[in-house]
């Protein structure tokens, strides 16, 4: 059976101050037996701290974005052996925002896939459809380019560690969510496409975590749809209350 995976993305919230409370207030309130995996995914400047602050738990790490290349005059990027070195297991990449707000094209993300996995990191691979692709009936096209650019190259040695997340950009910090039945239909169409490129087990065991607008009062129904095996928060992963209770929720 696949895992649960729930993701927080801090996005950029939180200083020093505030990532060592936050994650203390959700380390004294995870059960103990709670067999969901656990990955939060602070903003580069927190990476370090909230490394020391989760070991000798079973949470894990993951930065929100990387360059590709190795080292060198990259002003302003961070690599993905920069990542390791703090503790990163994991890396978001080709999250909307980073796609939309910085222009990041389908090439540049599958770079920075490859790149991640040659670095021993696992990607936790955004993809999703605007509200525009929405309405003009093209949400499927949409995905399946995403999935077909970004994954190009990809083996299937490597894509057993890639996780994906299925993000409408229309209810990204919208409040407004995909209906479980709208969510469960792209992710079986996400993990049919993986598993015709790579293979029915590939897909099988394929971990697609659903994110835009999960919260307490959503999180259950979309959980439990038979595709969905994780979310990626964002607002609601800023309050320990509420992370607390989408973890439970799964
Ligand atoms: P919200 O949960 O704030 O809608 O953000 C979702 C998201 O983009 C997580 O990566």
């Amino acid at each position: 059976m696949r895992r649960k995976v729930i993701v927080g993305n801090w996005k950029m919230n939180m200083n020093l101050h505030q990532s060592q409370k936050l994650v203390s207030e959700i380390l004294n309130g995870l059960g103990k037996e709670s067999k969901v995996e656990l990955i939060l995914c602070p903003p580069f400047t927190s990476l370090f701290e909230v490394n020391s602050l989760i070991k000798n738990t079973n949470v894990k790490l993951g930065a929100q974005n990387m360059y590709f290349e190795e080292s060198g005059a990259f002003t302003g990027e961070v690599s993905a052996e920069m990542l390791k070195s703090v503790g990163c297991e994991y890396v978001i990449i080709g999250h909307s925002e980073r796609r939309v707000i910085f222009n990041e094209p389908d090439e540049l993300i599958n770079k920075k896939l490859k790149a991640a996995l040659s670095n021993d990191l696992k990607p936790i691979f955004c993809i999703g459809e605007l509200l525009e692709n929405r309405e003009n009936g093209q949400t499927i096209q949409v995905i399946s380019n995403q999935l077909n650019k970004g994954l190009d190259g990809i083996t299937s040695e490597e894509i057993k560690r890639i996780t994906i997340a299925y993000e409408p950009v229309w209810a990204i910090g919208t409040g407004k969510t995909a209906t479980p039945l709208q969510a469960q239909e792209v992710h079986l169409f996400i993990r049919e496409s993986v598993a015709k490129k790579y293979s029915s087990s590939v897909g099988e065991n394929l971990v697609i975590q659903y994110g835009g607008s999960v919260k307490p009062e959503n999180s259950g129904e979309l959980l439990s749809q038979k595709d969905i095996d994780g979310a990626l928060v964002g607002g609601a992963c800023l309050k320990a209350d509420s992370f607390l209770s989408i973890i439970a929720s799964a």
